[in-house]
């Protein structure tokens, strides 16, 4: 029997000390949609047919309560948690149903740095889905740090079905279906979040969004370029609380021809960062947030979503 297979990044989960500023500024500023709350935790559509991409709730301090990745259906869900079961990891609960809008069964764990991640099916997701310029359409990837990118890697590879399609001297890209990446891995940093991507639907609406965002006094941390492997444009921001996300488009589509380069084969000339060229490395300031952000230690439960 072939290796069941998550087929998509659906939605983060995130706390704030002060959600309603982070509100603020993901329906305002980043041009998200709120699409209802339950007991405080707020969810945000993008224009894509996902019912939605991100929640916001407080926590005393800013925090990613979970990733939520998408199967197919049920069967897919009981074959990924009998593949994670299988890999040996041990913070896992059986497969349940869950409560609308979180989707109708799935199961949560703790891969094997502590991340928290949900598997879900069966979301009651909304009949339109058509882009809109200057609105991000999804969740592009979750780039999170690393101390043992090998286990972490094996676990998303060989447990969830992600395959490797591109490795830097800095970070693994992970892809679960025809976008290059969904997840991408660092080699440092423990088991915390670098960044938050959300696709826009063009080079322009990425644009526009870096002047709003700019307007919010929010400069812009590194960027604009376009990245290496993926292929796609770029521009990283601090948003609340210091929480660091990036605005992209043009993602690379990759399909089983697709050639995972190595460190090697990605080589920028000195004081290089990416294929344009035109902009500084990153700010400090954008370095040091990439290394701030913990996982909940209970965000594998989904409790809440029963
Ligand atoms: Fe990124």
């Amino acid at each position: 029997m072939s290796k069941a297979q998550v087929r998509a990044l659906r939605s983060v989960d995130l706390g704030f000390s002060d959600p309603d500023k982070a509100l603020r500024f993901f329906t305002e500023v980043w041009n998200l949609t709120p699409v209802g709350e339950s007991a405080g935790v707020h969810c945000l559509r993008g224009t894509g047919a996902f019912h939605h991409i991100l929640t916001v709730r407080h926590l005393a301090q800013p925090a990613l309560i979970r990733m939520v990745l998408d199967a197919a259906d049920r069967a897919t869900v009981d074959a990924l948690h009998a593949q994670v079961f299988a890999h040996g990891l041990k913070t896992i609960d059986p497969p349940a149903p869950l409560r609308q809008p979180h989707g109708d069964y799935g199961f949560g764990f703790k891969d094997p740095e502590g991340r928290n991640i949900a598997i879900v099916c069966g979301v009651k997701d909304h009949a339109d889905g058509a882009d809109k310029q200057d609105r991000p359409r999804k969740l592009s990837h979750v780039n999170v740090n690393a101390d043992d990118s090998d286990a972490t890697l094996r676990c998303y590879r060989d447990a969830l079905g992600f395959t490797l399609t591109d490795t830097t001297a800095r970070l693994r890209f992970l892809s679960c279906n025809a976008d290059h990446h969904s997840m991408v891995l660092g080699f440092a940093g423990g088991p915390t979040l670098n960044h938050i991507a959300f696709e826009m639907p063009d080079l322009e609406s990425v644009m526009r969004g870096a002047g709003r965002i700019r307007d919010d006094r929010r400069p812009i941390e590194w960027g604009p370029g376009r990245h290496g492997p993926g292929n796609n444009v770029f521009c990283y921001f601090l948003g609340p609380e210091d929480m660091p996300v990036e605005l992209t488009a043009e993602m690379q589509q990759v399909d089983a021809t697709h050639r995972a380069k190595t460190p090697e084969q990605w080589r920028w000339l000195p004081g290089r960062l990416d294929h344009w060229g035109i902009s500084p490395a990153p700010s400090e300031r954008m370095d040091a947030a990439g290394l701030k952000i913990h996982f909940t230690d209970n965000g594998w439960r989904l409790d809440e979503w029963r």
